[in-house]
């Protein structure tokens, strides 16, 4: 098991399903975490549990879309933390609407939250990382990013994650001269709040396409990763 003993780990969407399971593993795991979300309630509620076990970690109210916030969140962690070891980008939206039924308003917010909301991230954190000279950048993207969306999301989502692979290998190729790792992961359906109305109604269609058998469970996916 890794030693993750104070280092600084920051995880977007840290207070639900693939997120709160990274942010509460690295919690076990002796880490700083900071998590953004913007369910700061919820947020609060496992740095809460975190502590009672021991671990340590704070909260934040971000919009990861909002490059405002982005940047004066890095500048406050930079004066707090010193450092940032790992980010774990896991903010995420999912729209499974059809083409003639997606309007330009749920286009522009999947578009901005899934692949605005890593630029910010990413860009923010990269000066900090540079100067480091090391650094670890988690970005989850989605097996939908491969099928063009399909059962599991619409196509507008399928490209979305398949911007995010874009992004993380073009930063992967900026960051390697400087020591900063930049990798994705592209989980299949996993049983989180995200697909919970889609599981309601599509449950059995979804799990015939699963050579699985069954939804993955968010530990699963960040046993990739930690
Ligand atoms: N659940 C799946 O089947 C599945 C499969 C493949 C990929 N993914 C991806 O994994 C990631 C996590 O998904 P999940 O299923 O855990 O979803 P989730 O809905 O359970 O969690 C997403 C979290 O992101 C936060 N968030 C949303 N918009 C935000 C914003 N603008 N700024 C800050 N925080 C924001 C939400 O408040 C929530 O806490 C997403 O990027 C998703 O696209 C999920």
């Amino acid at each position: 098991m890794s030693d993750f003993s104070n280092k600084v780990v920051v995880i977007t969407g840290g207070a639900s399903g693939i997120g709160e399971s990274v942010t509460r593993l690295f919690g076990e795991r002796k880490a700083k975490v900071i998590v953004v979300d913007v369910n700061l309630e919820k947020a609060n509620d496992i740095i809460v549990d975190i502590a009672n076990k021991g671990g340590k970690g704070k909260a934040f109210k971000i919009d990861v879309t909002n490059e405002k916030e982005v940047d004066s969140f890095f500048n406050q962690v930079e004066k707090e933390y010193g450092a940032v070891d790992i980010l774990v980008n896991s903010a995420g939206v999912v729209s499974t609407k059809p083409l003639l039924e997606i309007n330009e308003k749920e286009f522009d917010f999947v578009i901005s939250v899934n692949l605005k909301g890593i630029l910010n991230m990413c860009k923010a954190v990269f000066p900090l990382m540079m100067k480091q000279k090391e650094g670890s950048i988690i970005n989850i993207s989605s097996v939908a990013a491969k099928k063009g969306g399909g059962i599991f999301g619409n196509a507008i989502y399928g490209a979305s994650k398949a911007g995010v692979i874009a992004l993380t290998k073009g930063f992967a190729r900026e960051g390697a001269p400087y020591g900063i790792r930049v990798n994705a992961i592209c989980p299949g359906p996993t049983e989180t709040p995200m697909i919970k109305e889609l599981m309601s109604v599509r449950k059995e269609q979804i799990i015939k396409s699963i050579p699985l058998g069954r939804f993955a469970r968010p530990n699963e996916i960040r046993k990739n990763y930690i």
